[in-house]
């Protein structure tokens, strides 16, 4: 092996270092600098390769040499740094000079989202019962089976108890073995709003005046009318003389505000278990008007509600004593008076995410 004599080593490193400065001037962007630094500092570089003739030099000459070595380094390293520097601060400044940024052109507007269709007929409904003195009083989505149904007079073999119909809860870990299964702990998703009923009048001195809209869900098959969610606002009042009188004269007058003075309405028996009496609320057929058309079944009457006297059985539940408080409660859906309100024909149109779609039924609020 040839020894390299010590002062070309010193020439060769010096070179370098010249080279260096000069190669990384030349370089026209960032990708550049990075392969100058690789090609000059990296393990296969080309000061490593010098570095490691140092290791073949008279041991009299190292240090001189070795310290040479680690001066080149640092100069070659703020050479690349500086380079960066100045090709970033040159990209910087064509950018801001090309961007053509006009300080005075007036702001691109923030598009505001607005109410779901079924919200906006939601608050209507807030607002009009507000304005008869219910407050709103809200129940949770997650029931259990005692609210949801016992409580309300609903015994175990009622048909809306039926698998079919409800959706059960799992908790977290309860399908592992050993857990009850989700049938068993009673865990539901609502099946309705009326177990807000249930809680109004526990949580609630009576007088009672609250609707409780809210989201609910059936174990159903989507179709145009049907959906496994769907949105409901529950009515109850409670006092000391209440009156089935007292619950026509609000719904009339509910109808009324909702659809206008001329608004035809009528009620008939209905069955309910959490109602004694019971009764179906109707109002002139929306579409027709009254001759009868196929919206209403030919019959000239539309069914937007049920409702009745609380059961002397759900007051019980409600921790109220039945001989001396009544009450009547009244239940709708809201889907299928959205729809009407907007001649929309398909329920899925309301219940897809399609912006488009949704946008068109915006009253502007
Ligand atoms: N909960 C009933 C349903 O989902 C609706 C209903 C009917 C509610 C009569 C009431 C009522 O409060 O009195 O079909």
């Amino acid at each position: 092996m040839t020894v390299p004599p010590s002062s070309d080593l010193a020439d060769s490193l010096r070179r370098l270092r010249d080279e260096a400065r000069a190669r990384l001037g030349a370089a026209r962007d960032l990708a550049a600098v990075e392969a100058l630094r690789v090609g000059l500092l990296g393990r296969r570089g080309e000061l490593t390769a010098l570095l490691r003739a140092l290791g073949s030099v008279e041991p009299a000459e190292r240090p001189a040499l070795g310290q040479l070595a680690n001066e080149v380094r640092t100069e070659i390293e703020s050479a690349v740094h500086e380079r960066l520097a100045t090709l970033q601060a040159q990209d910087r400044d064509t950018r801001i000079a090309t961007e053509g940024l006009d300080m005075s052109a007036p702001g691109r507007p923030v598009r505001l989202g607005h109410l779901h269709p079924i919200m906006t007929v939601e608050r209507d409904f807030r607002e009009i019962f507000h304005a008869f003195g219910f407050e709103v009083f809200e129940g949770p989505e997650v029931e259990t089976d005692a609210m949801n149904f016992e409580a309300l007079n609903i015994p175990p073999d009622h048909p809306s108890r039926d698998l079919w119909d409800t959706l059960f809860v799992a908790e977290p870990g309860s399908w592992e073995a050993g857990a009850p299964r989700p049938a068993e702990d009673g865990t539901i998703l609502r099946t309705h709003t009326s177990p807000a009923q249930i809680r109004a009048m526990l949580a609630l001195p009576p007088p009672i005046r609250v609707i409780t809209p809210g989201r609910c869900y059936r174990y159903d098959a989507v179709d145009a009318s049907h959906n496994f969610e769907f949105f409901q606002v529950e009515g109850l009042v409670v006092d000391e003389e209440t009156s089935l009188a007292d619950l026509k004269g609000m719904l009339q007058e509910f109808a009324r505000a909702l659809y206008g003075d001329g608004t035809r309405t009528r009620f008939r028996p209905g069955y309910y278990p959490f109602t004694e009496p019971s009764v179906a609320f109707d109002i002139g057929c929306l579409v027709c008007g009254g001759p009868g058309c196929p919206a209403c079944s030919r019959s000239g009457w539309m069914t937007i509600l049920g409702a009745g006297m609380v059961h002397p059985h759900v007051l019980r539940a409600g921790g109220l004593d039945p001989d001396r408080y009544q009450g009547y409660a009244f239940g709708m859906g809201l889907d299928r008076i959205t729809l009407l309100r907007w001649g929309i024909p398909d329920l899925r149109l309301l219940m897809g995410a399609d912006l488009r779609f949704l946008q068109q039924f915006w009253a502007g609020r």
